[in-house]
C-alpha cells in the first residue's frame, strides 16, 4: 500500500498572492513614484496586487515584503515592476481635436517656415505606449503635408515600458485599436495581419513604419533629441503629481523647438504655469522662447 503523500505542497511561487498590507503598498508605491513619477491612490491596492502577482510567482516569492526587498536589491527587476504597473490604454486618432489642430494649424505653419529650407517635420510622442499615437501623427502628416514625399519625417516614440515599445515596433493591432480610423486611411496605411495570432487584425504598412522609431525613455529624465515641431505627452500626467509634472515639463519644453507645440490630454488640463509656455487652447501649448 502506498504511503500517504501528505498535503500537496503549494506550487513554487504562489499563484494566488497574499494580500498586500498598507505598509507594503506604501513601500511599493513610493518606489514607483521615485522611478517614474506615478502616484498610486490607496484604492489601487488590489490592482497592484493583481498586476504584480506574476512577478511574485516568477521569482518564487511568497510575500510582498520579500518582493520589495528583492526589488531594492536587484536593479534588473525594476523594468518588470514598471512594465506591470504602468497603464497603457491608447488607440488610433485618440482625441480628434488634436489631429485637427495638427492638420489645420501646425502643418501650414511649419510648411510656411520651412519653405526653401531643408524640409523636416519632427514629432516626439513622449508617452507613446504601443505606438498608436505616433503612427496616428505619421498618417496625419502624410495626408496633410504639401508634397509629403519631399519631407524628411523625424518621428520618435518613447515610453518607460519596454513591453509596449516592442509592440509599437511591430505595429500590429487588433480591430479595437483601429476603430476610429476611416476605412480609407486603414486601406492606405495598413495591411491585414493577425493580431493576436489567429485573430484578424492590422499591421501598419512598411511605408509608414519606416518613418517611426521607438526608444526607451523616462519622462523624469532629459531626452537626448531636441528641435521637435510637436511634442505629444497625453494621458500620462493624470498619474503624476505637481512635482513630477514640473520635472517632466522641464525636459519636454527644451526638446520642443521655439514656436513648436506641446499637447497634453483634455483630462489633464491643469498644466503648471511655465514662463516659456503659452496656452493656445485647452490642452494645447506653444513654446514661446
Ligand atoms: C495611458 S498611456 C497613454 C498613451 C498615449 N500617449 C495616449 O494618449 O493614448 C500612458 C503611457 O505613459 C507611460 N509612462 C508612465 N510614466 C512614464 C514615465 N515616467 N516616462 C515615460 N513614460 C511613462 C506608460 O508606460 C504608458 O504607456
Amino acid at each position: 500500500m502506498p504511503l500517504d503523500p501528505g498535503p500537496v505542497p503549494p506550487p513554487q511561487g504562489h499563484q494566488t498572492a497574499p494580500p498586500i498590507s498598507p505598509e507594503e503598498f506604501a513601500l511599493l508605491s513610493e518606489l514607483l513614484y521615485r522611478h517614474v513619477g506615478i502616484r498610486l491612490k490607496s484604492a489601487k491596492q488590489s490592482l497592484v496586487q493583481s498586476r504584480l502577482r506574476k512577478r511574485l510567482a516568477a521569482l518564487g516569492l511568497d510575500n510582498w515584503g520579500r518582493y520589495y526587498a528583492y526589488l531594492v536589491g536587484h536593479n534588473a527587476e525594476i523594468p518588470h515592476f514598471l512594465d506591470a504597473l504602468t497603464t497603457n490604454e491608447t488607440f488610433f486618432l485618440r482625441e480628434e481635436e488634436h489631429w485637427e489642430f495638427l492638420r489645420r494649424h501646425i502643418v501650414p505653419e511649419v510648411a510656411a517656415r520651412r519653405r526653401g529650407a531643408e524640409r523636416e517635420f519632427s514629432v516626439w510622442s513622449a508617452a507613446a505606449s504601443s505606438g498608436e499615437e505616433l503612427y496616428s501623427a505619421a498618417l496625419v502628416l502624410q495626408e496633410s503635408l504639401p508634397l509629403p514625399e519631399a519631407w524628411r519625417l523625424r518621428l520618435v516614440g518613447s515610453d518607460v515600458n519596454s513591453e509596449v515599445l516592442d509592440r509599437a515596433r511591430q505595429g500590429r493591432y487588433g480591430t479595437y485599436a483601429v476603430r476610429n480610423l476611416p476605412d480609407k486611411l486603414r486601406q492606405r496605411y495598413f495591411t491585414p495581419a493577425d493580431e493576436p495570432p489567429g485573430v484578424p487584425g492590422w499591421q501598419v504598412a512598411a511605408h509608414l513604419r519606416r518613418h517611426c522609431r521607438f526608444v526607451g525613455h523616462n519622462l523624469l529624465q532629459p531626452f537626448p533629441e531636441t528641435g521637435f515641431d510637436l511634442v505629444l505627452c497625453r494621458n500620462v500626467f493624470i498619474y503624476f503629481d505637481q512635482r513630477a509634472k514640473e520635472r517632466a515639463l522641464s525636459h519636454l519644453i527644451p526638446a520642443t523647438t521655439v514656436g513648436g507645440y506641446l499637447m497634453f490630454s483634455h483630462t489633464e488640463a491643469l498644466i503648471p504655469p511655465m514662463p516659456n509656455l503659452e496656452r493656445v487652447r485647452s490642452s494645447i501649448y506653444r513654446r514661446v522662447r
